[in-house]
């Protein structure tokens, strides 16, 4: 089975995953990848809706997968057993990753593999501010560079992990890689900053506070690009 770059950076994040759940699994091809190549031993494909599942229990039993992958009606991790060490929520909104991560309270001890498609700045102050490290981050294209995707490694280590403005547009773990999609995130981030000031000073009464605000990301990404 040949994944996608963005599944393929989500599975090597996962790497040696023993117990893995996938939230959201959808046809569930990411477990049964981690399961197929001895990533995994056992795992959980999860989704919250009937009919993805039913896809994700034809494809596992058409892999004869049956006895190692188990599928879960599951909002988020609610009925995910415990003994997960790896939890896998990729291809959804970053706010609902956050209520799936704020909703749970038993599966705090395992690696997670996190790939937003949308709020991913409101997603890593989310993990900041509730003790989550983000070990790795790395940037994926896709489509001829239409698509750019974040994927993460994240672990929860401490009450509160300290943050600057920086931390939240690119975590530390972005910061420091030097690779082309990197360049491509910031080019991108800067873009869309040029066009909501553009925006705001058409504004008869603009948000200054906003606007001072998108300002000052656009000199912070602006710095991170020369640094390259
Ligand atoms: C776009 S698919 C992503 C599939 C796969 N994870 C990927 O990254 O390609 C999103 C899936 O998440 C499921 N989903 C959405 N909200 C969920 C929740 N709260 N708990 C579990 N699954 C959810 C949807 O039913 C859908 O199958």
């Amino acid at each position: 089975m040949t994944l996608s770059p963005r599944l393929k950076k989500i599975v090597e994040f996962a790497d040696k995953c023993g117990v893995v759940a996938d939230i959201g699994t959808d046809h569930a091809l990411v477990p049964v990848y981690l399961v197929e190549n001895g990533f995994s031993n056992k795992a959980y494909a999860c989704d919250i809706r009937p009919l993805p599942l039913k896809r994700a229990d034809e494809y596992i039993s058409s892999r004869n997968l049956s006895d190692k992958i188990a599928t879960v009606l599951s909002d988020g991790l609610k009925y995910v057993p415990d003994g997960v060490d790896t939890v896998i929520i990729a291809g959804m909104g970053g706010e609902m990753i956050i209520d799936i991560l704020s909703s749970d309270n038993t599966h705090g001890n395992a690696l997670f593999v996190l790939q937003p498609m949308t709020a991913i700045n409101e997603l890593r102050l989310y993990l900041y501010s509730n003790g989550y490290t983000i070990l790795d981050e790395e940037i994926v294209s896709e489509h001829a560079d239409k698509k750019l995707y974040s994927v993460m490694k994240v672990r929860k280590t401490a009450e509160q992990t300290y943050y600057s403005e920086l931390d939240i547009l690119l975590s530390p773990a972005l910061q420091s890689k030097k690779t082309r999609e990197k360049g491509l995130y910031i080019k991108k981030n800067i873009k869309s900053r040029i066009d909501i000031i553009e925006n705001l000073k058409k504004s008869s009464s603009p948000d200054v506070e906003y606007l001072r605000k998108t300002e000052s990301e656009i000199k912070l990404l602006k710095r991170c690009l020369y640094e390259e």
